[in-house]
């Protein structure tokens, strides 16, 4: 039997939270899976500074146990609305992201959501399907992004979050 899922609490980024959420990007093994350069500090800061005055945008801090482990976000992107997260290091393999996904499917009415992952990143992709998502398109990135392929992911169905995989 799996054990219980952790028993996570969204509640929106506040400003006080940037610190934790700049040492959690500034991880080199989380930048390489998941195909993305850390941020200065001002450009991080600058970067949630326009995320948390912007109403349109979901900016999610997983809390556990009163501890910031992570975030999950959302937004609009070309028409489409777009789903993210990122979980601090210490606390990778714990069932978080998963758990902070369902919870955010859960609060997020709009359908269908997409997600894009670098192929590599066989932990997210597991955290997508686990939640519902299926691939949709693999696209090739340009040497400066990387290189590799990129896969891009839908959900439709609201009701498949807590209808997938344990
Ligand atoms: C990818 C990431 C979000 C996973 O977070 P997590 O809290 O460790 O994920 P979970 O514990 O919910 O794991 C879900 C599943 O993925 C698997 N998994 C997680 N990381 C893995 C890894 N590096 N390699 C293989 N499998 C992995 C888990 O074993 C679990 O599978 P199971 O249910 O079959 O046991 C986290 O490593 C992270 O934040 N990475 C850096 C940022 C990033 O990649 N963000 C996503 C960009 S698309």
């Amino acid at each position: 039997m799996s054990p219980d899922p952790p028993n996570v609490r969204l509640r929106r980024v506040r400003e006080d939270d940037l610190p934790i959420l700049f040492e959690h990007q500034m991880d080199p093994e989380a930048n390489r899976m998941a195909n993305f350069p850390p941020r200065d500090r001002d450009a991080f800061v600058a970067h949630w500074t326009k995320i948390l005055g912007d109403a349109s945008l979901v900016a999610e801090a997983i809390e556990l146990d009163g501890e910031i482990v992570g975030n999950v976000v959302s937004w609009t992107h070309d028409g489409e609305r777009d789903i993210g997260y990122w979980i601090g290091r210490e606390y990778w393999g714990a069932g978080i992201a998963t758990a902070a996904l369902r919870a955010l499917l859960s609060e997020l009415e709009e359908r269908p959501l997409f997600a894009y992952v670098a192929e590599h990143n066989v932990g997210s992709i597991r955290v997508l399907e686990k939640c519902g998502f299926r691939v949709v398109e693999r696209v090739a990135l340009p040497e400066g992004e990387g290189g590799g392929f990129e896969l891009r992911y839908r959900l439709d169905d609201p009701s498949s979050a807590s209808a997938t995989i344990a």
